[in-house]
C-alpha cells in the first residue's frame, strides 16, 4: 500500500503532465484564450455573463467536497484550493464528478443511508459540468467564498492526551515488517473517550496501525483481544514478524455452512481494536454520548505495519486521545468478524468467500468497514431477522484496496437477537484485475498485502430494547 503511494508519486507526475495535456488540446478554445499555460488561462468574466463562474458556484463546492483531501500536504495528487491550481484540471473534474469516481465512495447507493456519505447532489455535479462547458471562467474575485481552515496533523484539534509508542524506532530497509509497541496509559482512573487520531510519526514509513488495550491482569474480560495478538500454531507461518495461515491449512471458504472445532473465531465475534489509522480513513470518532472506555491502569499496544522503505529511517507514532463530557448511556463498541481459513485459487475471477454472526443480544449497528487486500471485489452485509425478513443493509462495489472506508448509518441499526448477519466477500485472483500481483498464486490470510483477509470491523451499542433513548440515536446518527 505504501508501496501504491510511492509509485503513486511518479504516476501522479506521469499523470498532471497527461492531464495537462488532454485540457489544453482537448479542452475548449473558448477557455484557453489568454495562452497556453494554466496560469495564462485566467480569465475574468467581465461581463455580467451566463454560467457558473469559479469564484461564484464552484469554489464552495470544492471547499465543501474535495478539499480535505485536494490541498497541499495531503493525499491527492492537486490542491484543488485556487482558481490556478483547479483550471489545468477542469475537464478532469467534470469526468470524475460525473463518473462517481470523486469523492471516493463505493456503497452500492441501492442499499442503506449513511451519515457519511460525500457524493455530490446531482446540482453540485451539474454546476460543474456547466462551468466546464461554459468555458472554466474564474468570475468576480470579490465572489470568492471564505477558504476552509484546516488543523495540520490532528484533524480533530488539539487531543486531551498524546501517548506515544515510547521510543524513536528504527525502521530497517527491506521487508515490509509489522512491529509491537506496549506502552502504559499511566492512568489512574479509567478515562472516556470520544475520538481518537493515530499520528504516524513517519509518513512514509508507517503503512497501518491498530492500537489495543491490554490489561496485566491476564483472564480479565480487559485483556487484549485475540484479533491482534500474534497468531501462533501447527496452522501458521510467520516470517519478519508477518503471519500467515499455510498453504495447506484446513480450508473453509464458506464459514455459514457450520463449526468446526479445529478452527478458531469462525463463529461469535472477536472484540475489536480501540482505534486504527488506515490508508484514507479518517480519525476514529465515537461521540461524546457514547465513547469508549480505558481503565485505570491500562496499558496501550500499538502493532504498526511499516512498509517496505529503501533508506533506514526512523518513526515515533502517536494516538491523541479525545476525553468524552460526560459518562454515557451506553459505550461505543465493536465487533470484528473474520474468516482466516479461505483459499483463493490462482486465476479465478469471482471466488466466493462468508463469514455469519448469530446474534445473541439486541444491538444497534453504527457503522461497517470491510477490510480486504489487492484481490478484494465486492462485499455484502444482509442480515436475516428471526422471522425471515432478509435485507441488504450495505454492497461495498467495487472494493478498492486504495480506499479502505468505513461506512457509517444515518440510523443505527436495530437488530434483535437470533437475527444472522451473513458477510459476503468476492474475491478476483484474476489477470484482468487492476493491481492483482499475481494471479498465478494460490492466495491464503496473511499480514502481507500480497496475502488476503475477510475482515469486518463493526461499530456497535448495545440496546436493551426497552432503554432505546432518542438522544443516543439523534448523537450516534449525528457523528
Ligand atoms: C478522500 C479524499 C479525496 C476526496 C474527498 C476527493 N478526492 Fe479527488 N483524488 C483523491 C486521490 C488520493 C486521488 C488520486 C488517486 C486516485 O485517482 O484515486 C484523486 C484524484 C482526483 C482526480 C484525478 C482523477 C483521475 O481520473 O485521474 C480528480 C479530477 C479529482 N480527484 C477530483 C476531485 C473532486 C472534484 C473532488 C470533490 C468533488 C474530489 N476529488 C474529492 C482523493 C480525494
Amino acid at each position: 500500500m505504501r508501496r501504491f503511494h510511492t509509485s503513486l508519486a511518479v504516476w501522479i507526475t506521469l499523470l498532471i503532465g497527461l492531464k495537462f495535456s488532454l485540457v489544453c488540446d482537448a479542452g475548449n478554445g473558448k477557455s484557453i484564450s489568454g495562452g497556453g499555460g494554466p496560469s495564462g488561462a485566467v480569465a475574468h468574466a467581465s461581463t455580467a455573463s451566463v454560467g457558473p463562474t469559479f469564484t461564484k458556484d464552484v469554489a464552495s463546492i470544492l471547499y465543501r467536497n474535495c478539499v480535505g483531501c485536494h490541498r497541499p500536504g495531503e493525499i491527492a495528487p492537486m490542491s484543488l484550493l485556487d482558481y490556478v491550481t483547479v483550471r489545468p484540471w477542469a475537464k478532469a473534474i467534470q469526468v470524475a464528478v460525473l463518473s462517481r469516481k470523486m469523492p471516493p465512495w463505493f456503497a452500492d447507493p441501492k442499499f442503506g443511508v449513511f451519515a457519511n456519505d460525500p457524493r455530490l447532489s446531482d446540482q453540485e455535479i451539474s454546476t460543474i459540468t456547466a462551468w466546464v462547458d461554459g468555458g472554466s471562467l474564474e468570475g468576480d474575485p470579490q465572489d470568492l467564498p471564505l477558504k476552509p481552515t484546516f488543523t495540520e496533523g490532528w484533524k480533530l484539534g488539539k487531543p486531551d492526551i498524546v501517548i506515544d509508542i515510547g521510543q524513536d524506532f528504527a525502521v530497517r530497509p527491506g521487508n515490509d515488517a509489522y512491529e509491537y509497541f506496549t506502552v502504559p496509559t499511566n492512568f489512574t482512573e479509567g478515562k472516556w473517550i470520544r475520538a481518537a487520531q493515530i499520528l504516524p510519526g513517519n509518513r512514509q514509513a508507517v503503512h497501518h496501525v491498530h492500537v489495543s488495550l491490554v490489561m496485566d491482569n491476564p483472564g480479565s474480560t480487559d485483556s487484549i483481544t485475540t484479533a491482534f495478538r500474534q497468531p501462533s500454531g501447527p496452522l501458521w507461518e510467520v516470517k519478519d514478524g508477518l503471519s500467515r495461515v499455510r498453504l495447506d491449512a484446513p480450508v473453509m471458504n464458506d464459514a455459514c455452512a457450520g463449526e468446526r472445532p479445529d478452527l478458531a473465531n469462525l463463529s461469535g465475534f472477536e472484540e475489536g481494536s480501540f482505534a486504527a489509522m488506515l490508508p484514507g480513513k479518517p480519525p476514529d470518532v465515537f461521540g461524546d454520548s457514547t465513547p469508549k472506555w480505558i481503565p485505570a491502569g491500562a496499558k496501550l499496544r500499538f502493532q504498526i505495519h511499516y512498509a517496505k522503505v529503501d533508506k533506514p529511517q526512523t518513526d515515533r507514532t502517536r494516538v491523541g486521545l479525545y476525553l468524552a463530557s460526560r459518562s454515557p448511556e451506553r459505550p461505543m463498541r465493536r465487533l470484528d468478524l473474520r474468516n482466516r481459513y479461505f483459499l483463493i485459487p490462482a486465476g479465478v475471477e469471482n471466488h466466493e468467500v462468508r463469514r455469519c454472526y448469530d446474534f445473541e443480544t439486541d444491538k444497534l449497528l453504527v457503522s461497517i468497514t470491510p477490510h480486504m487486500h489487492y484481490r478484494g471485489k465486492d462485499a455484502r452485509y444482509e442480515l436475516v431477522r428471526p422471522d425471515g425478513r432478509r435485507e441488504t443493509l450495505l454492497f461495498v462495489s467495487p472494493y478498492n484496496f486504495n480506499w479502505q472506508l468505513l461506512y457509517r448509518f444515518r440510523d443505527p441499526v436495530y437488530v434483535e437477537k437470533g437475527s444472522r448477519m451473513i458477510v459476503t466477500f468476492h474475491y478476483d485472483n484474476s489477470p484482468n484485475h487492476a493491481g492483482n500481483p499475481d494471479p498465478k498464486q494460490v492466495v491464503r490470510w496473511g499480514d502481507r498485502s500480497e496475502d488476503e483477509m475477510m475482515t469486518s470491523w463493526i461499530e456497535y451499542l448495545d440496546a436493551a430494547p426497552s432503554s432505546l433513548s432518542g438522544d443516543t440515536l439523534t448523537e450516534a446518527a449525528k457523528r
